[in-house]
């Protein structure tokens, strides 16, 4: 039986929930298992068996969990094999996700995670405490949402030398970007829209110039490229000085404008760039594209859904079969 503890109980840890209420699709990836423990930021639901549809019920009439133990209290205290760490991003500190991952580390529980804050700040410390221990940390989650990237490139094209990645991480951007270059309406209008939409972040510098970009190339870079950079090597640019002119100009060569991440041996960095139109990673809307060269297999090209409640859990869920895959 693997037991499972759920921290956050937000868009993705409520999507989390939902795909482990579908027992006969969740047997047979994984066999038996049971949920633990939920948390949120205000309350909890400790249980041998937590009945997540009451849980997702209480949330959404409440709004909050019931009273109850603390995320730190939940590792000290509960048995579990594995911990959703589905909590806040913060690319400063990593917190709070940075000390629930570390806890679960030392205490011997693996740990798949969504949240880009612990990894950003201390990959290397994280990777190694998990070897130390003997578990995993994975965290597929974390870049390009449903779109498959870590263990792609991990496993699916293992002993390959990755030369560079290049892509769209950001939809939000790339939504901003596309309907630019459709409408040719400004800049600020189309992010007052996206916002009303409920695509941008609370904090929008984050999304628009260019950071939460950064942040999944960074984890790009430590975890499948061997190198051991941080936020503040990365060269950053964001969108907000494009004019609907820049677009005109762009089109009339047969180029769009995309925020490209890029990292190589002598690249890393974010910033606005011609894109042909014809280019594979000129996607629209949302989605998120990112080409990979490799020395063995060439080039590869992924394009997916970065974001949403459903589509990030499919990650989740994914490393949770990576984990234990019957
Ligand atoms: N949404 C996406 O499409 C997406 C895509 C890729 C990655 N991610 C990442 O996945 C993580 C979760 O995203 P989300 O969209 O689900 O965020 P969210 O909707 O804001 O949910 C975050 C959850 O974490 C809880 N939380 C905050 N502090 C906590 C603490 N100290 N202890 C326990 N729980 C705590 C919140 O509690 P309350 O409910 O009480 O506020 C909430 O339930 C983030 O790191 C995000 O960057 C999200």
């Amino acid at each position: 039986m693997i037991r499972i503890a759920i921290f956050g109980f937000g868009a993705v840890g409520k999507g989390v929930a939902k795909i482990l209420m579908d027992r006969e699709r969740m047997n047979r990836l994984i066999g038996n298992y049971s949920v633990v423990a939920v948390a949120d930021s205000k309350g909890s639901i400790v249980s041998s068996s937590v009945n997540l549809k009451e849980a997702l019920k209480i949330k959404e009439k409440n709004g909050r969990l019931p009273d109850g133990m603390n995320v730190i209290e939940i590792i000290e205290e509960v048995d579990f094999d594995v911990a959703l760490e589905l909590t806040p991003t913060n690319i400063d500190t990593g917190e709070p996700g940075l000390t629930h991952i570390k806890k679960c580390l030392k205490k011997g529980a693996n740990v798949i995670t969504s949240n880009k804050g612990p990894l950003v700040v201390a990959y290397k410390e994280l990777s190694k405490l998990a070897e130390r221990s003997g578990v995993k940390l994975l965290f597929e989650a974390t870049v390009g949402g449903a779109m498959p990237v870590i263990k792609l490139i991990k496993r699916d094209i293992a002993g390959n030398r990755i030369r560079s990645i290049k892509g769209i991480l950001n939809g939000t951007c790339n939504y901003i970007l596309s309907r630019m270059e459709k409408e040719r309406l400004s800049y600020r209008m189309i992010l007052a829209e996206a916002k009303e939409l409920g695509i941008v972040e609370a904090n929008e510098s984050y999304d628009v110039e260019g950071i939460d970009s950064a942040a999944k190339l960074v984890i790009l870079a430590n975890s499948l490229m061997d190198m051991d950079v941080s936020l503040k090597d990365v060269e950053i640019e964001g969108i907000t000085e494009i004019t609907p002119e820049a677009f005109e100009i762009a089109l009339e060569k047969g180029y769009t404008i995309r925020l490209i991440s890029e990292v190589s041996e002598d690249v890393l960095r974010v910033s606005p760039r011609l894109i042909p139109l014809n280019n594979p990673l000129c996607v629209h809307g949302t989605l998120n594209a990112i080409l990979i060269k490799a020395d063995l297999a060439g080039e590869i090209f992924v394009i997916g859904r970065g974001a949403g409640s459903l589509e990030t859990a499919s990650a989740v869920i994914s490393d949770l079969a990576e984990l234990y895959s019957c």
